[in-house]
């Protein structure tokens, strides 16, 4: 195995692993949000978990169609990730401050992915890659406007 392939197969557990703790975060929010936008973040933290559930699904199957092998395990995720497992948040802005802190960690690690993919002629884990960016992008821009109200 080249260190290229090494390298996109961990970036792709890398993503396995922040999309995983952030599947667990988005649920805590959804379960503890309170106050006037209730109906609206509990509803858009559903929305986000469910996107990331099929997320991981979708890297995981990637990863184990090149030959790799997927983080499977909750400490794996924690040992992993490079978003961190916050439990501290109790107001709506303080949640979706902390999601627009995570998705931009998780975008920066795809622009990586999409760099080395992109220079190995991957172009399968590339698009996905980039299909991650577009998601994200359009989230961190809700995510902003939601904070300037
Ligand atoms: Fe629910």
């Amino acid at each position: 195995m080249t260190v290229q392939t090494k390298t996109i197969q961990s970036q792709l557990n890398l993503q396995i692993a922040n999309w995983s703790v952030l599947y667990t975060k988005l649920h805590r929010f959804h379960w503890y949000v309170k106050g006037p936008s209730f109906f609206t973040l509990h509803a858009k933290f559903e929305e986000l978990y469910d996107e990331a559930a099929l997320v991981v699904d979708e890297v995981a199957e990637r990863l184990l169609a090149v030959g790799g092998q997927p983080v499977a395990t909750l400490k794996e995720y924690i040992e992993t990730a490079t978003i961190e497992e916050t439990a501290n948040e109790t107001k709506a802005s303080d949640m979706v401050a902390t999601l627009v802190k995570d998705y931009t960690t998780i975008k920066e690690s795809l622009n990586e992915l999409a760099k080395v993919t992109d220079a190995e002629n991957d172009t399968i884990t590339n698009d996905l890659a980039i299909g991650l960016i577009e998601k994200i992008d359009t989230h961190l821009w809700m995510l902003h406007a939601f904070l300037e109200a």
